[in-house]
């Protein structure tokens, strides 16, 4: 009785992730996991990854730039376990607490970062319903290079291989070793502290767990991966093919969407980010983070979009620069036009051309067409700011002061207002005007000096 309910009971998964090592190959001064493979680092999409397969727990095993490592990492909910030197795979799996360990327990590298859910879900069903002790993931590779082979005999798995020790006959095994394991916790605890490091490297391998296992009796078997699972980032030329593959993937999902990418090769969109059907995005658009575009927008060639929210038939024309902000319907934004954080533009508005807002209310119909910049503003409803204009919003204090324009207020060309400043609804500004004091509703202020004119000021030249 007690043991069908044991039966039925999940075990509980527990993740090791190895991340302690240094990447030399990477040559970059951030640690190799931290790196960001199409915007989210490689490390924390394999953190999500095993979070959305249902880890109870994660641990990561960190060592080199381990102080940035832990400050990315532990707001995500796992644990961080400091390997002191860096003495081969199995050393890094000691660094846990493995004795606390229970149930199965998966260990992956920190560094393949396009290991889905999906995938970590597969394995670990097989392994259950294998009812194995230790399983390793494998890949065949076209071009298995570096990676550990899976040396089997009768088909049955034998040993894993690293290349750097391996003969010319198993280095012609395209079977490897992808890094990904499964274990009961108690063949780890079992077989982990048996590991020894007589290798060329002279590390411990965790690879070596398999053999000890096999040699035992234990049910180990090979649970077979796809090339995916074992594209590992080793330089930037592997990151750069790993952010590719995401983009790829990415633009495939937007196109059975019904959005219209000119250019599949040449946009970037990140995973977080939405874009609704009959949407239009032409070569180089680059969407980032919580970005959420409606249907029937228009994106053209050199936009840059982080974390802007924008409705249905909107156009943003090329070489505009988005960020932190919102947009309403059937707005138009540019061409070469910046958006800058906490603005909100309304419906119809238009923004033209050399036109930086930032901080700004920018109501519906109001438009800003040429030249302009706008901080710390509120431009009310159907307002014209004219090319030129200007909110002087830095004070000599070194702080922000507010430009409040009304409804329907019509600002000339070449106007400047010097805040903190009011503008009732339908004022009228003289074109060049500097403006420091607040201009009641329906009124026209103009603070320009007067023109002078002074006839026949150019003298005829004398016919001699
Ligand atoms: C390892 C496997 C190899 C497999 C390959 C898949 C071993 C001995 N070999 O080789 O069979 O084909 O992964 O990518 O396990 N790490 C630590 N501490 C250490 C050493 C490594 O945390 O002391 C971490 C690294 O940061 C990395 C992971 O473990 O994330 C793998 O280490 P790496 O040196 O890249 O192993 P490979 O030589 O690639
Ligand atoms: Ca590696």
């Amino acid at each position: 009785m007690s043991d069908t309910i044991e039966k039925q009971k999940p075990s509980r998964l527990t993740v090791v992730i190895l991340a302690g090592g240094k990447g030399t190959r990477m040559n970059s001064p951030l640690p190799k996991v931290l790196h960001p493979v199409a915007g989210v680092p490689m490390i924390q999409r394999i953190i999500s990854s095993c979070q959305s397969a249902g880890a109870a727990e994660i641990r990561v095993v960190i060592g080199h730039g381990s102080n940035l490592v832990k400050q990315v990492i532990e707001p995500l909910g796992v644990t961080t376990h400091i390997q002191q030197n860096q003495l081969g795979t199995a050393d890094a799996v000691k660094s846990v607490d493995i004795d606390s360990l229970e149930g199965d327990v998966l260990v992956l590298n920190g560094d393949h970062p396009l290991i889905s859910a999906e995938d970590i879900a597969y394995f670990l069903k097989e392994f259950r319903e294998q009812k194995l002790d230790v399983a390793v993931v494998s890949a065949t590779l076209k071009n298995p290079n570096e990676f550990g082979r899976i040396v089997r005999h009768k088909g049955d798995l034998k040993a894993i291989v690293e290349a750097r020790d391996a003969s010319v006959e198993t280095l012609k095994i395209r079977e490897v070793n992808t890094g990904i394991y499964l274990m009961k916790a108690d063949s780890l605890q079992e077989y982990l502290p048996r590991i020894q490091n007589n290798n060329l490297k002279q590390e411990y391998y965790l690879t070596d767990l398999i053999s000890l296992a096999i040699e035992d009796h234990c049910r180990v078997n090979v649970i077979k991966g796809t090339p995916r699972a074992a594209l590992g980032v080793n330089n930037q030329q592997e990151l750069a093919h790993a952010t590719r593959v995401i983009f790829r993937r990415k633009v495939k999902a937007l196109l059975e969407a019904g959005v219209l990418v000119i250019d599949p090769f040449t946009t970037y969109v990140e995973e977080s980010v939405s874009v609704g059907n009959g949407s239009v995005l032409y070569p180089n658009v680059y969407l980032r983070g919580a970005t959420k575009v409606g249907s029937y927008c228009v994106i053209e060639s050199n936009c840059m979009l982080n974390d802007v929210q924008i409705a249905d038939s909107v156009q943003v024309r090329a070489n505009s620069y988005l960020e932190s902000c919102k947009i309403a319907t059937k707005a138009t934004i540019g061409p070469f036009a910046r958006i800058r954080p906490e603005t909100e533009i309304g419906e119809e508005a238009h923004i033209g051309n050399f036109v930086e807002l930032k901080k700004v209310k920018f109501a519906a119909r109001a438009k800003a067409g040429h030249l302009t910049y706008l901080g710390d503003a509120e431009i009310g409803e159907d307002t014209n700011i004219g090319c030129g204009t200007i909110t002087c919003n830095y004070a000599v204090d070194r702080n922000k002061y507010k430009t409040i324009i009304g409804k329907n207020v019509f600002v000339g060309s070449d106007s400047q207002f010097v805040a903190p400043v009011t503008i009732g609804d339908s004022a009228v500004i003289g074109s060049g005007s500097t403006i420091t004091k607040d201009v009641p509703a329906k009124a026209l202020a103009v603070a320009r000096s007067k023109q002078f004119v002074k006839e026949n000021y150019v003298k005829e030249e004398k016919e001699e």
